[in-house]
C-alpha cells in the first residue's frame, strides 16, 4: 500500500504537512521533515522508517534525522545564491545547531563550509573530514590553544574583540621563531572582523546578538582603529566582515537593513588598503514551530539578502564582496523530530492532565530555558482523533521541565510514541545529563535505513570522568 502525507490536524484543523503546493518545499516552512508519510498501519514514517518501529529498535528517547530534508535545505541554500548572486557565495551550517560526525559530513558533502565555536567543534569538523579552508571559527572568548589549533589547520578566524586580534599576533610571532612551523609563519593568518551592526530584530532576548548592547564584536564606533591597527599588521591578513544579528527571525526587513550596514563598512575598509573581499552576513532564518509560526522561505531570505548586497554594493561604487551566510536552525531544525515513549498520566481535576515521556529538559532545553513553544503528535496513532488537551511533562525533577504546556493528541496509553517536531536545532547540542539521565541516541534515516549516528549513552559513561579519592573508598562495601 503506498504512504500517504500525515493527515494528523493541529488545533487550527490544518495539516502538519500539507500536500507540498510548491515543487520545491522549504523545509523550514513545515513542522515534520519533508520526507514525513503516514503508512499502513497508521504510523509515522520518516525517512522511509516506521518510527515506532525505530523506538522499538533504538530505544527512547530517540532523534531521528531525516537526511533528505537536511540535504535539501542545504541546495535550496546554495542553489538560490547562485541563482540571486553573481558574485561568489559560500553557505556556511552554523554547527552549533548540532554538531557531530555525521552531520559534519552530510553537509560538507553538500558542499557548505562550516562554523564553529570552539576547540571542541572545530576537532569534530575535521574529524568529520570537513576541509578545513571552508571552516570558520567563531567565539568571543576564544583560547589561545583554539585559536593555535584552527590557524595550523588552516582555517579563517572570525575575529571577535581586541584581546583576540593580540593574541593572534602573538601566536604568528611565536610560530615565526619556532623551527617547526616555517610554513605556518610565512603565511599570514586569515581573519574576519565581527562587527556589532546595532540592529534589532523581534526574537527571544537571549537569541538576539546584533543590538549595541552585546557582547559579541567590535562596536563599529572603533572601526577606524581596528581598520587602522590591522593593516598594519603584516602577520593577519583580514579578507572580510562579518555581523550576526540574531536567530528565528522571521522579519526580512533586519537583514536587509544589515546588507546596508555591512556594505558601508566595507567601502570604508577599502580605505584602509585592507584587502576585504568577503561579507559574512550570519544566520538567523527562522523555523516553523506550530502552525501559527509562518518564516519566510530559504528562496525568499537568500533574494532578499543578495539583492540588498547588489543594490548597496552599486550605491557605494565598491565591488561585488564573496558571500557568506550561517544558516543553522533553518538547515537542521527542520529535519529532526524526538520520539519518546510515553509514561503514566496524573489529571488535577478542573486544571489539567499530565502526560509523562521518558526525557524532557535535558534532551530538550529550549521550553524551559526560552519558552519555545513546540507541537506533538503520537506516532503509533497518527489519525485518531485529538480529543485530548494535555501537557507533555518530562521526566526530571523540576516543576517546569514541561515540554509542551498544552498539547492536543489523541487517547493514549502508557508505552505509546510521542513525537516533538522541529527537534534538528539546538536540542541535542544544548543537551544535558541533569539528573544523570544518559544522553539519547540519534539515527540518521534516509529511503529505509536507519543509521546510527551517536550512540545512547550509558550508566558507565555517566561515571567515565568519575574519581573516587582514595579515602572515599568504603573498605566495607
Ligand atoms: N552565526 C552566528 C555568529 C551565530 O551566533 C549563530 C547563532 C548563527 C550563525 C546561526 O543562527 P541560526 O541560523 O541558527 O539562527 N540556542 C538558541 C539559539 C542560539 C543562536 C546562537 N547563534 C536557541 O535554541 O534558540
Amino acid at each position: 500500500m503506498v504512504s500517504t502525507p500525515v493527515p494528523a490536524l493541529d488545533n487550527s484543523g490544518r495539516q502538519y504537512l500539507p500536500n507540498f503546493d510548491t515543487a520545491t518545499p522549504s523545509p523550514n516552512q513545515y513542522l515534520l521533515p519533508l520526507t514525513a508519510r503516514n503508512n499502513e498501519h497508521d504510523h509515522l514514517e520518516i525517512g522511509g522508517c516506521d518510527v515506532a518501529t525505530l523506538v522499538e529498535q533504538f530505544g527512547s528517547p530517540l532523534y531521528i534525522l531525516d537526511e533528505e530534508t537536511l540535504r535539501t535545505a542545504c541546495r535550496q541554500y546554495r542553489d538560490a545564491f547562485s541563482k540571486y548572486y553573481p558574485g561568489e557565495s559560500l553557505v556556511i551550517y552554523a554547527s552549533k545547531a548540532w554538531n557531530c560526525l555525521a552531520v559534519c559530513a552530510v553537509v560538507a558533502s553538500e558542499g557548505l563550509g562550516l562554523d564553529v565555536v570552539s576547540g571542541g567543534e572545530l576537532y569534530t569538523a575535521l574529524q568529520a573530514g570537513v576541509p578545513a579552508d571552508t571552516i570558520y571559527l567563531h567565539g568571543n572568548n576564544k583560547s589561545v590553544e583554539e585559536l593555535a589549533l584552527a590557524v595550523s589547520a588552516g582555517c579563517t578566524i572570525v575575529v571577535d574583540n581586541w584581546h583576540e586580534l593580540q593574541n593572534l599576533v602573538a601566536i604568528a610571532a611565536d610560530s615565526e621563531t619556532s623551527e617547526t612551523s616555517e610554513t605556518a609563519a610565512a603565511q599570514p593568518i586569515r581573519i574576519l572582523l565581527r562587527l556589532t551592526p546595532g540592529i534589532e530584530c523581534h526574537t527571544h532576548e537571549y537569541i538576539r546578538t546584533g543590538h549595541l548592547d552585546s557582547k559579541f564584536g567590535f562596536d563599529p564606533e572603533q572601526l577606524d582603529e581596528v581598520f587602522a591597527y590591522v593593516s598594519q599588521q603584516p602577520a593577519l591578513l583580514c579578507v572580510g566582515l562579518h555581523a550576526h544579528i540574531g536567530s528565528q527571525i522571521f522579519e526580512l526587513q533586519a537583514h536587509q537593513d544589515l546588507t546596508g550596514v555591512m556594505v558601508q563598512w566595507l567601502a570604508k575598509a577599502t580605505q584602509y588598503g585592507l584587502p576585504i573581499s568577503e561579507l559574512d552576513i550570519g544566520g538567523g532564518l527562522g523555523i516553523r514551530y506550530t502552525e501559527s509560526d509562518d518564516p519566510p522561505s530559504i528562496d525568499e531570505w537568500v533574494k532578499v539578502v543578495c539583492e540588498g548586497i547588489i543594490r548597496a554594493c552599486e550605491q557605494q561604487g565598491v565591488a561585488l564582496p564573496r558571500l557568506i551566510s550561517e544558516p543553522g536552525r533553518s538547515l537542521i531544525g527542520p529535519a529532526c523530530v524526538t520520539a519518546y515513549r510515553m509514561g503514566g498520566q496524573k489529571t488535577v481535576p478542573g486544571i489539567r492532565t499530565y502526560v509523562t515521556v521518558d526525557g524532557g529538559m535535558s534532551d530538550n532545553p529550549r521550553p524551559i530555558t526560552y519558552q519555545s513553544v513546540y507541537r506533538a503528535l503520537v506516532a503509533n496513532k497518527l489519525s485518531a482523533p485529538l480529543t485530548e488537551s494535555v501537557a507533555i511533562a518530562g521526566k526530571h525533577c523540576e516543576s517546569g521541565d514541561i515540554v509542551i504546556k498544552q498539547a492536543q493528541i489523541p487517547a493514549t496509553q502508557p508505552g505509546d510514541v510521542l513525537v516533538v517536531m522541529g527537534t534538528g536545532a539546538y536540542n541535542y547540542s544544548m543537551s544535558s545529563n541533569y539528573n544523570r539521565l544518559p544522553r539519547p541516541a540519534a539515527v540518521l534515516v534516509n529511503q529505509g535505513d536507519a543509521s546510527l549516528i551517536l550512540q545512547r549513552e550509558t550508566v558507565e559513561d555517566l561515571t567515565r570522568q568519575d574519581r573516587l579519592p582514595e579515602r572515599l573508598i568504603r573498605r566495607d562495601a
